[in-house]
């Protein structure tokens, strides 16, 4: 299965996971201000973190584009995850992120967003990235207006939660056409 591509930016580096990252992934997937609030259980082990990361390289099987590490290029250490999911070729995907709460506070996630965004319209040739966020989650709400994505409403009762509940989520986007005539105008940095 072909590998994800090596992004790098100023501060970071975004490559394939791998399952030697899980050590680095359980220090924060364990906590539980992390995965409640973008809709998944904190994890209970470092063989469930393991177990996920191979759930995460498994998805590549039914067509979907995987899951990048995030890696803090000065220490070389993984920091987070994000992703496109939910790809449909030459269409649409949506943008999901996890950054470890010791890095939290310093634009990492739009960052990582911006570069993962600029390869899903340049390289996958999508129309729209969007990203799905809970009204309550002000830190993802203010990374997808920082990125500059424009809001586009509530899907009421739009998310199966994984305890079950049903709840309220945003939907931000961006299309190729904004993505582009940013480029243009220079803004996209
Ligand atoms: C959402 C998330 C990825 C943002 O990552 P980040 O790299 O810290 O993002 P930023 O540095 O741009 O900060 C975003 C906002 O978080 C808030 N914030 C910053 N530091 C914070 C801290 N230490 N504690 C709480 N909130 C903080 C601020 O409101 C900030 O906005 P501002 O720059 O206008 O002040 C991160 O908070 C996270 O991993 N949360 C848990 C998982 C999650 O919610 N994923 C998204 C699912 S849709």
């Amino acid at each position: 299965m072909e590998k994800l591509p090596v992004l790098i930016t100023e501060r970071i580096l975004l490559r394939e996971i791998e399952e030697y990252d899980a050590s680095d992934m359980y220090e924060y997937a364990r906590l539980p201000m992390v995965g409640p609030n973008a809709g998944w259980q904190p994890h209970v082990s470092l063989s469930e973190t393991k177990a996920v990361i191979r759930l995460f390289q498994g998805k590549k099987k039914y067509g979907q584009l995987g899951v990048f590490s995030i890696i803090w290029r000065e220490n070389n250490k993984m920091i987070g995850t994000i992703e496109l999911h939910s790809y449909v070729r030459n269409h649409k995907a949506e943008l999901g992120y996890t950054i470890n709460p010791e890095y939290w506070g310093r634009g990492i996630a739009v960052e990582a967003s911006k570069k993962v965004i600029s390869w899903g319209f340049e390289k996958l040739l999508l129309k729209r990235i969007e990203c799905m966020t809970f009204p309550s989650n002000i830190q993802s709400r203010r990374v997808c207006e920082k990125i500059g994505l424009t809001y586009e409403g509530l899907k009421r009762k739009g998310y199966l939660n994984y305890d079950g509940t049903i709840k309220d989520i945003d939907c931000y986007a961006i299309t190729d056409d904004e993505y582009f005539q940013r480029i243009y105008e220079n803004s996209w940095r």
